[in-house]
């Protein structure tokens, strides 16, 4: 008996050595492995966080159009980031319901109603009605400070920019350079509408 336990008992410390000694090899092994290296997009790292960032910040959730898909709303990467489309007219929203459902989306997922007025995403595209004559400067501040173009009226919901501007400048550089480089799209989305002229 004592014997069966001492077996076991010596089994259980091999398998508990062998486990601390796996550990501490991967231990090594991190410590000793060199900074992950980035994703591949042609031959920049900036290039590669830039569409790593705008991948996980979820910019095409709302800068690119949505179609029905099997499974409901996905993005149409066809227009990919191009904005509302400038052809597609939307019926007046419903007013905004202060206690119950306070802002409206549209089928496209690209104007927004609400306490706000009309918002609609505009095109990130290179194109020229993009964010083609952008220069990193304005983007930069307009998304650190939540102006339009970095210096006009304020940016309306529901561009998330409270939550971008926590981003490192050189981030924000980065996205910039990566949608500097996402496929150019002819698109000029409508005008951001105040409340009073949504109403209407
Ligand atoms: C929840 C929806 C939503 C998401 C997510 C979103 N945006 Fe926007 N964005 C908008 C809307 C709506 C506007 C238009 C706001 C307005 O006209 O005031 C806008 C405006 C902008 C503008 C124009 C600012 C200006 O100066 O007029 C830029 C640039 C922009 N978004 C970049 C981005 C980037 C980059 C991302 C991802 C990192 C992103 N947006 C994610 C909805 C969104």
């Amino acid at each position: 008996m004592v014997a069966t336990f001492n077996a076991a008992d010596t089994i259980r410390r091999i398998a508990l050595a062998a486990a601390a000694t796996t550990l501490a090899v991967s231990a090594v092994a991190l410590a000793g492995e060199p900074a992950k290296k980035p994703l591949t997009f042609g031959a920049s790292p900036e290039l590669a966080r830039g569409q790593y960032l705008v991948g996980i910040m979820g910019c095409d959730d709302c800068h690119t159009p949505m179609k029905m898909g099997a499974r409901g709303p996905e993005p149409d990467m066809t227009r990919r980031l191009s904005g509302h489309p400038q052809d597609l007219r939307v019926p007046k929203p419903p007013a905004p319901d202060m206690a119950g459902w306070i802002y409206s989306g549209n089928a496209t997922n690209t104007a927004f109603a609400g306490p706000w007025g009309i918002s609609y995403a505009p095109n990130l595209t290179s194109d020229a009605t993009g964010i083609g004559s952008w220069t990193e400067a304005n983007f930069v501040k307009a998304l650190k400070e939540g102006k339009h173009l970095g210096v006009g009226r304020p940016i309306a919901p529901p561009m998330p920019w409270p939550a971008y501007r926590q981003a490192t400048v050189d981030d924000l550089k980065a996205v910039y350079a990566y949608l500097k480089t996402v496929p150019p799209v002819k698109n000029t989305a409508p005008e951001y509408q105040p409340p009073q002229v949504a109403r209407k």
